[in-house]
């Protein structure tokens, strides 16, 4: 199964990804993830992108894409995948389209996680993550047990720079520019679905369980 999470910047498509992977054993693949490694790795790749990520822009196409298909054809997503971040505009839905037609397989289903833009600014500016196993956390609506810890692999918790009030102003501007325009394309190919995701992180998680197994 094939499934795409869409949401704006701080939406939980990362929270419930990470949370779903454990429940269906699917693979989470997240473009923002794969760049912020390649940058720390300081891959050519990496390198590219870098100015993209931390001023809150996407990048480019013709790295962007060539990535995320590469990542897709791993043996972990033979079975299918969560796509988180990827595709964010309608270039990239075109051309992850083609490419899963040409391999037989197509996008099952797509969820949009829907919350109100005032919401993002605070979920963004208390985030906390963990670069050992993916979990994600926030200080008032999801502390972990021990300040900077993570619970699940001990791990040291860290804050992304693209998390400064300033680059989440310009994250939000661009996501909700090419937000309507994916929405169609999905909701045009009868694959789109929708959860409100204002409610707490395990109410999310309940409804996208019920949405992929139905
Ligand atoms: P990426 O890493 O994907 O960032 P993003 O889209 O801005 O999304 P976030 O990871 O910030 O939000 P999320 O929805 O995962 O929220 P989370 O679960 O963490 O991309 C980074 C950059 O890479 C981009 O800006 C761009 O430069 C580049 N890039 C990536 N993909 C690209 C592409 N396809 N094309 C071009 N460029 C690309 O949750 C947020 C916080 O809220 C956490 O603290 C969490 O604990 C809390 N929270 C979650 N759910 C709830 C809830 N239900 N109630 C209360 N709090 C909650
Ligand atoms: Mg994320
Ligand atoms: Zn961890």
């Amino acid at each position: 199964m094939y499934v795409i999470l869409l949401g704006l910047p701080g939406a939980g498509k990362g929270t419930q990804a990470a949370r779903l992977k454990a429940q269906t054993g699917l693979a989470h693949v997240t473009t923002g993830e794969l760049f912020r490694e390649n940058i720390r790795r300081g891959t050519e790749l990496g390198r590219k992108a870098q100015p993209f990520v931390e001023s809150g822009r996407l990048v480019p196409d013709e790295i962007t894409i060539g990535m995320l298909l590469d990542r897709i054809r791993q043996p972990d997503c033979g079975r299918g995948c969560m796509l988180d971040g990827f595709p964010r505009n309608l270039e990239q839905a075109r051309a992850l389209d083609t490419a899963l037609a040409a391999d037989g397989k197509r996008i099952d289903k797509t969820v949009y996680i829907r919350v109100p833009t005032e919401e993002l600014v605070g979920r963004l500016a208390g985030r906390w993550n963990c670069r050992g196993c993916g979990a994600v956390y926030h200080e008032v609506n999801q502390p972990p047990r021990a300040a900077g810890v993570c619970d699940n692999c001990g791990a040291q918790l860290y804050q992304r720079e693209d998390d400064k009030p300033q680059v989440v102003r310009t994250r939000l501007q661009v996501n909700v520019e090419q937000l309507q325009p994916l929405l169609a394309h999905y909701r045009g190919q009868g694959k789109l679905l929708e959860i409100d995701g204002l409610r707490d992180v395990d109410a999310v998680t309940e409804d996208l369980g019920a949405v992929l197994a139905a």
